[in-house]
């Protein structure tokens, strides 16, 4: 499948082993099927009463309901070394420690809720949990950070471009990837800049 969108993780032969409609022939058959599961992902999110965001279960769970449908190894997490992200055999550790650290810094209330949800967002797509679909589950993942840990309305990850304006959400894409690039070497102003964060204290 060609055409991978600029800042996404190819995947695996073994990985495309996994997905559950052979006769997908396109990028854009594959995105449709992966968009209509993810829109009954959101539906199990919302129907949920209760939620333990920030838990290791919790995080697989969400991959799982999100791309269980399209993707045999959906909720599993990564075995293959990517271009970006830890080594696999790091992936718990380092998801531990984000989930602890997370906590701990709303506890404390560390940063402003949109700065705590970007940074959190940027260390779960860093660590790159899962062999696709990391991007989307973590959006939603800091969306439900933000609503159900900091009771702050989501990021609106579209910016303010209209979804129609192709050339306009493409430059939109390409600077958020920019902006997760400077965030790795630890300058999250692009970030909150382009989500609206406050500026940092620091
Ligand atoms: N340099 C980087 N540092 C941290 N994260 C990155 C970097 N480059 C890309 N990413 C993240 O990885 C995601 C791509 O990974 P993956 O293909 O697993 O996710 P996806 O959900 O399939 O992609 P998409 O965001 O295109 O929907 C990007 O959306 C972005 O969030
Ligand atoms: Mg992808």
């Amino acid at each position: 499948m060609s055409e991978e969108p600029d800042g996404a993780t190819p995947l695996d032969p073994d990985e495309r082993e996994g997905l559950r409609f052979k006769h997908v022939q396109t990028r854009g058959e594959l995105d449709r099927l992966e968009q209509a599961n993810i829109v009954d992902g959101l539906r199990w999110l919302n129907r949920q009463k209760t939620l333990d965001v920030l838990s290791d279960a919790f995080v697989y769970r969400l991959h799982k309901e999100l791309f269980g449908q399209v993707w045999r190894w959906a909720g599993q997490r990564r075995q293959t070394e990517k271009n970006i992200g830890v080594a696999p055999h790091q992936v718990d550790v380092q998801l531990r420690n984000l989930l602890d650290n997370t906590r701990h810094q709303i506890d404390h209330k560390a940063y402003p809720p949109v700065e705590l949800a970007l940074r959190f967002h940027h260390r779960l797509v860093q660590i790159h949990v899962f062999p696709n679909g990391n991007g989307r589950h973590a959006r939603i993942m800091t969306d439900a950070l933000l609503r159900h840990c900091l009771h702050h309305p989501p990021i609106r990850w579209a910016g303010p471009t209209d979804d129609r304006d192709l050339q306009a959400a493409a430059a939109h894409r390409s600077a958020y990837i920019r902006a997760l690039r400077e965030a790795d070497a630890r300058n999250t102003a692009p970030l909150l800049k382009l989500f609206g964060g406050e500026p940092s204290r620091e």
